[in-house]
């Protein structure tokens, strides 16, 4: 793993989207995983200055999430389209036909699990992932478990996972159980992988991530076994 700290998220941000850039004006036409949660924002903005000024164009780019909590179409303000849409999607000048996104009202949730799937292979494969980090070290919606997940499908939240993410709804009891999530199989595959992650309520996870054992119960510790996995942290 090449791991960098950063002296602040402002630098992490900074160095995230110079990654970001650098991949897609080495392949114009490149595949990037995306992420969400609160952690990638730095690094979109960053990504919106970049396109703003002409250092990079999307025109070519296809993308594709982690993941979308089942039961919220894509027009709910929670919900992983709509945060896309707001914090970068509507921008850039990404072509919204090369933009992907598990389905969290699928009729048959397996199925959009296995057309999900499919359409990344289809795609030829993520060319650079971006993660963020839970607190209880889950990537995507993967979380802690006696095995680690392969391929995309539907997840069951953990208690920890849904009281972080409480803060974005009105209250607890309307934060989705679960949701469809790239398996950790699927992240694998992805040719290069950023993870970013800061803050103290991540210190943990991260000290495990890069100085702990290989185990589903700490999700993110598999990314030591990916040939190219860059980790930018802060405190
Ligand atoms: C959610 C997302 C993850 C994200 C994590 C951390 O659970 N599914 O992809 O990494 O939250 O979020 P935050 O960056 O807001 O701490």
């Amino acid at each position: 793993m090449n791991v960098i700290k950063a002296k602040s998220v402002e630098e992490l941000n900074k160095k995230a989207a110079v990654m970001i850039a650098g991949q897609m004006l080495e392949k114009p036409d490149s595949v990037l995983g995306f992420a969400t949660g609160s952690s990638p924002l730095g690094t979109y903005a960053e990504l919106i200055r970049l396109y703003q000024e002409g250092t990079i164009d999307f025109r070519q780019v296809t993308t594709f999430n982690l993941d979308e909590y089942v039961g919220l179409g894509q027009d709910h303000p929670q919900s992983y389209h709509y945060f896309m849409k707001e914090n970068l999607f509507s921008k850039v000048n990404i072509k919204a036909e090369n933009t992907h996104i598990p389905s969290g009202v699928a009729a048959d949730a397996q199925a959009e699990c296995r057309r999900y799937e499919e359409a990344i292979g289809a795609a030829g494969g993520v060319d650079l992932q971006l993660l963020g980090l839970g607190r209880n070290g889950h990537i995507g919606f993967n979380e802690p478990d006696s095995i680690f997940g392969k391929e995309t499908s539907v997840v069951k939240l953990t208690e920890s996972t849904i009281e972080a993410n409480t803060r974005f709804f009105e209250s607890p009891r309307e934060v989705p159980k679960e949701a469809i999530s790239m398996g950790i199989g699927t992240i694998m595959k992805a040719r290069k992988i950023l993870l970013i992650a800061y803050g103290a309520d991540k210190k943990e996870a991260i000290e495990k991530l890069l100085n702990g054992e290989v185990s589903p119960q700490m999700p993110a510790s598999i990314l030591q076994l990916h040939p190219q996995t860059t980790i930018i942290y802060a405190d």
